[in-house]
């Protein structure tokens, strides 16, 4: 028998363990940016809604409440610039992650099927395709996809590690070349209230559902969106995935027949969050200040960041010419920094670092005492 793990990559997460122990043995304590999970509370108002739920004695709606998805509906007309999302497309999640790896073998993708993703990515759009039987293709570029028989596509804007974001016309690009294939186009867009300079500050991140792009259709299109980050939410695991009406209710058979439910306690917590923009906003402000901070010291440390116009991480590599980016994790784990090394994140990667914001204020400011601190001959990230 062939198990399934024999498909999937190592994981590589367990390969930074030594440079986790390294840092650890600093004398102020690990600064751990290596991870982007959340560290500040959930907000009171989401947690009384939990609360208030919490008998939930009946099987909850795989299909998620219909106040639930109103909310969604809300959401994206009042914070995405989608007007009019049909409330029947729209399904919860179990967070997204179990929908990004599943969604490939959830569209009946296998053998033979290609699944393009970002050159630079999250290691589960490579994963998903990999469970399903499919074949996954790393590429920004769509004339990358020659004569490959392209069945689904993967967008993540703003992206997962380089914060770089899509314009109107580079989702529209893409879309016209998925649908001239047939192909899905998924768009993971869970950094889109997390943006950092203009013009997606002012104008806000685009979605692929947004008419500009879509043509006002959303044939072939699935917005993928998680609470995780927006609402310190990760531990509920609250997402959802909206578009394509046939699509949605497609996935909503197969989840009902296999029990891919979100608890009914979660289901109102998402409906309060995502009906409150202030805690959003107060979480952006003080994402905005840790960034600031890493940032002026990142670069005083003699690093350049790259994209990152939005997202929760620092896209950083040592100014010059090109650093392996497992000597720039070591590097900074002597000073106790742990970061994520860019080889995670594909071959075009290697020579960057992945610094996240989510760690608390004070260890943020240890980080950036540490980093702007006096140096050694190379200096943390230094050349030596
Ligand atoms: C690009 C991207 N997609 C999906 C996820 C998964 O988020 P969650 O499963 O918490 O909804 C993450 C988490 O880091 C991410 O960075």
């Amino acid at each position: 028998m062939g198990l399934l793990t024999g498909a999937l990559p190592d994981f590589p997460w367990d390969t930074l363990a030594p440079y986790g122990a390294r840092a650890r043995a600093h004398p102020g304590g690990i600064v751990d940016l290596s991870v982007g999970t959340p560290v500040d509370p959930t907000p009171p108002l989401i947690r009384a809604a939990l609360a208030e739920a919490a008998d939930a004695h009946g099987y909850p709606l795989t299909h998620g409440t219909p106040e639930l998805r109103q909310a969604v509906v809300d959401w994206f007309a009042r914070r995405r610039g989608v007007p009019g999302l049909d409330p029947q497309a729209v399904l919860p999640t179990v967070g997204s992650k179990e929908l990004v790896a599943l969604l490939p073998a959830l569209l009946g993708l296998g053998d033979g099927d290609v699944v393009v993703h970002p050159a630079t990515a999250y290691p589960t759009y490579d994963v998903g395709a990999r469970m399903a039987g499919a074949t996954p293709l790393p590429a920004d570029d769509v004339a990358a996809w020659g004569d490959a028989p392209v069945r689904l596509v993967w967008l993540n804007s703003p992206g997962n590690p380089d914060g770089t974001v899509r314009s109107v016309e580079q989702l529209r690009a893409v879309v016209d070349a998925a649908r001239a294939v047939g192909a899905v186009v998924a768009s993971d867009e869970c950094y889109a209230e997390l943006a950092w300079e203009e013009p997606w500050t002012t104008d806000g991140v685009p979605s692929i559902l947004d008419p500009r792009v879509s043509g006002g259709d959303p044939t072939g299109l699935l917005a993928v969106y998680s609470l995780s980050k927006q609402s310190n939410l990760a531990g509920y695991r609250a997402a959802f995935v909206a578009g394509d009406p046939r699509l949605v209710g497609s996935l909503l058979e197969i989840r009902k027949h296999a029990g891919m439910i979100v608890p009914a306690p979660v289901q109102a917590a998402m409906t309060v969050a995502l009906g409150d923009d202030t805690h959003v906003d107060a979480q952006r402000a003080v994402y905005r200040v840790r960034r600031e901070v890493l940032r002026a010291a990142v670069t005083g440390a003699g690093l350049v960041v790259d994209g990152s116009q939005a997202g929760l991480y620092l896209w950083a590599r040592p100014a010059g010419e090109p650093v392996d980016c497992w000597t720039t994790v070591g590097r900074l784990a002597e000073r106790g920094v742990l970061v994520a090394p860019g080889a995670f994140y594909g071959a075009a990667a290697a020579h960057h670092v992945r610094i996240a914001l989510t760690a608390t204020d004070e260890r943020v400011a240890e980080a950036a005492r540490r980093l702007l601190g006096p140096l050694d001959s190379s200096g943390p990230a230094g050349r030596g």
